[in-house]
């Protein structure tokens, strides 16, 4: 078997971390044991490009369970854990090619060495293997039956190549199941990004001014939970219901004009790029810290903050904590990046704990299966998770976590069917 890791030797560690997040992953566990006996990836080739943590090795490992053979690369060079990736190809043969703070180069070899395995499913996570797939091996396309992906950005991606008809096979938009976005989006990413900044910078987050951009699921989720450590959170955004929401849930909302001269912890989770710029950082206090949570390392300029303060005058002041010395009339004044600007609870924490994950990758190894039997045939395009599997998952959780819940009676259910009674 062909595969690429940093260091066999950290597969002992790397079993013991994944045994640990499988002990909350109960959802999953239960469909792996599932998949063993009715096999429904038989003979299957499943390329998987998703963050090489210990969640998605349960993932893997249960796919694999299924009957397929799978091989997987990183969806982020910075969110690889060494051992992780050790135990997946020495414990359970599955090909990986992933090794953490890979440079760019070694990141689209690994997804490309993927794609040499010629899949017949791809599970993304942010569409680089879906795009670099339709634009380096149109040929190849055909190939492909269908696939999934995991998150909000490359969902945004995966419509614009529909949009483009460019998208030659279907794909599962997991991220827009209730059962992922309302959950992992939400609590994974507000309790993972706080984890990342505090890991990395030992902040103390009573009092501060935290800075969050945008509203979606994973900004509201960060705001809530800052909020929740005591610092008084802002809010910016370019959506206006998105920004009345975060004011009736009672944060500040201003334009990040404003912002940037207020915050002491920037946490950038829009999707979209050039969040903070030049005219931001020429704002900031000393010892502003930066931080993004979004999928790609564009939300904040970092070329702009480079530029503005002069190559030499950076230096890395903690592991994954790089101060940037930015000119001003009255001193040098320090703008703390985070984890290089990449996705800081990936990069300098652990993502998202497994028991968030255990849904999301519920969806995707139960969304593989559809995919094989009821869902085959569908069409090119975006497809909607089927609310069964969304509903399913939720019940599933529910029962793992052996939390009980009301049934409605007859008289009820007779209720709801009827539009004859009134006041
Ligand atoms: N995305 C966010 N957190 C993650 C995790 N723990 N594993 C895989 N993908 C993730």
């Amino acid at each position: 078997m062909d595969f690429d890791i940093a260091d066999a030797s950290l597969a002992p560690l790397g079993r013991q971390r994944i045994d640990w997040a499988e002990s909350h992953m109960g959802v999953l566990r239960a469909i792996r044991e599932r998949f063993e006996r009715s096999r429904p990836l038989e003979g299957l080739t499943v390329a998987a490009c998703l963050h090489i943590t210990t969640e998605t090795a349960n993932l893997l490992r249960t796919l694999k369970a299924g009957g397929a053979d799978v091989v997987a690369c990183a969806s982020n060079p910075l969110s690889t854990q060494d051992d992780v990736a050790a135990s997946l190809v020495e414990h359970d043969g599955i090909a990986v090619f992933a090794i953490r703070a890979e440079d760019s180069d070694t990141y689209w070899a690994h997804m490309d060495a993927v794609l040499d395995a010629r899949p017949q499913i791809t599970m993304d996570d942010g569409c680089d293997l879906v795009s670099r797939l339709h634009a380096m091996r149109p040929d190849q396309v055909g190939h492909v039956i269908a696939g999934t992906e995991e998150t909000t950005t490359g969902v945004i991606r995966l419509r614009a190549m529909e949009a483009d008809s460019a998208l030659r096979y279907p794909i599962v938009a997991v991220n827009d199941a209730n059962t992922k976005h309302m959950f992992d989006n939400r609590y994974g990413t507000g309790q993972s990004t706080l984890d990342g900044i505090i890991r990395a910078t030992n902040v103390l987050l009573a009092g501060k001014r935290v800075v969050v951009a945008g509203y979606g699921y994973c900004g509201k989720g960060v705001a809530s939970r800052a909020r929740g450590m005591g610092a008084q959170v802002i809010v910016t955004e370019v959506e206006p219901l998105a920004a009345l929401e975060a004011v009736m849930d009672g944060f500040r909302v201003e334009p990040m004009e404003e912002a940037a001269g207020e915050g002491d912890i920037f946490v950038t989770v829009t999707g979209n790029r050039d969040v903070l710029r030049a005219e931001h950082f020429a704002l900031m206090r000393d010892g502003a810290i930066l931080a993004n949570s979004g999928h790609f390392d564009i939300e904040i300029d970092l070329k702009a903050l480079a530029e503005s303060t002069g190559s030499e005058r950076r230096r890395e002041v903690r592991p994954l904590v790089e101060e940037y010395l930015y000119p001003a009339p009255e001193g040098d004044r320090r703008i703390l990046v985070v984890a290089e600007g990449r996705l800081v609870n990936l990069g300098a924490a652990e993502g998202h704990p497994a028991a968030v994950m255990d849904m999301s990758f519920a969806n995707q190894a139960l969304v593989a299966e559809w995919l094989m039997g009821d869902g085959k045939g569908i069409n090119p395009g975006v497809h909607a998770v089927p609310p069964a599997i969304d509903s399913e998952v939720a019940r599933l959780k529910l029962g793992t976590e052996g939390i009980r819940i009301d049934t409605l009676t007859d008289r009820q259910r007779e209720y709801l069917a009827s539009w004859s009674t009134g006041t």
